[in-house]
């Protein structure tokens, strides 16, 4: 019995945790971010393949069944190997989970031109997952990319809101808009940009659709809870949820409370 764990290299997995939590309040979770080495989005595949296993397996250490990757770059990069390479030889009956797929499998329904953009780190942009995955839900969709390199370092540095913070976000939106004007939805494919998602809504014109993935997340969360008894009966349940982080606890205390809305109390560990 034990938590699910929910990993990101920072403080985006805070996004998805939170709409997790409101769907399923019942459950216990444990919360890693890897702030100290954060950002994992210009880092190679090899390297985030080995800080997201480092994760991985001390959540499971920690007694986690079931294990989120509450970040894009590590869902493109590391989930494959994990799951298919890696799961048999340390923990063959616990299970990781990615971001990525729930939002591609619903992504065809919400555009009505047919055309999507998605902001990505360099990483999860390089790696193609969302045109691959999108292509076997909804194959007459277009999708348009844009790397932006430097939103997460921003958010990790609590600068986002200054004024070239947020000059980048405007460019970086506005070269994904520019690929095709017919863009009617754009995925924030990164679990930090929700952070600045308001911000992005209020600088695209009104017919665009601006989608988080935390909820769509959650939802497919419940989902595969009920259709999997065996993880659901074997995850504690008392509402409760513990962070874990890299950077120093203050650091991490101060800015993942700011973005949640309550007062935390994170554990420092090292990975590596
Ligand atoms: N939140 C991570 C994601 O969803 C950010 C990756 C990074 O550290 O660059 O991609």
């Amino acid at each position: 019995m034990g938590p699910i764990g929910v990993f990101d290299s920072g403080y985006g997995g805070l996004t998805i945790l939170r709409d997790i939590r409101e769907r399923l309040p019942e459950y216990d979770f444990l919360y890693l971010g890897d702030n100290a080495r954060a950002p994992y989005g210009t880092r190679s595949f090899d390297i985030v393949h080995e800080f997201t296993l480092e994760a991985v397996k001390e959540l499971f250490d920690r007694g986690c069944e079931l294990v989120i990757l509450a970040c894009n770059t590590a869902s493109a990069k590391a989930l494959r190997t994990i799951q298919q390479e890696d799961l048999k030889n340390i923990e063959g009956n616990k299970r990781v989970l990615g971001v990525i797929r729930p939002s591609t499998e619903i992504i065809g329904d919400l555009s009505t031109t047919g055309r999507v953009g998605i902001l990505a780190t360099e990483g999860t942009v390089s790696s193609n997952s969302y045109p691959i995955e999108i292509g076997k839900f909804s194959p007459e969709t277009k999708v348009y990319q844009q790397a932006c390199p430097m939103w997460v370092p921003m958010i990790e540095s609590n600068k986002y809101s200054s004024e070239a913070g947020k000059k980048f976000i405007r460019e970086d939106v506005e070269s994904l808009l520019a690929q095709d004007e017919d863009i009617d939805v754009i995925i924030l494919g990164c679990t930090h940009y929700p952070i600045v998602k308001d911000f992005i809504s209020s600088i695209v014109p009104e017919n665009v659709k601006v989608i988080a993935q935390g909820k769509i997340v959650a939802e497919r969360l419940e989902d595969y809870l009920n259709r999997h008894s065996e993880f659901s009966e074997i995850c504690t349940k008392n509402g409760e949820v513990h962070y874990l982080t890299t950077e120093s606890k203050e650091e991490f205390d101060g800015n993942a409370s700011s973005y949640i809305g309550e007062t935390i109390s994170s554990e420092h560990i090292k990975l590596g």
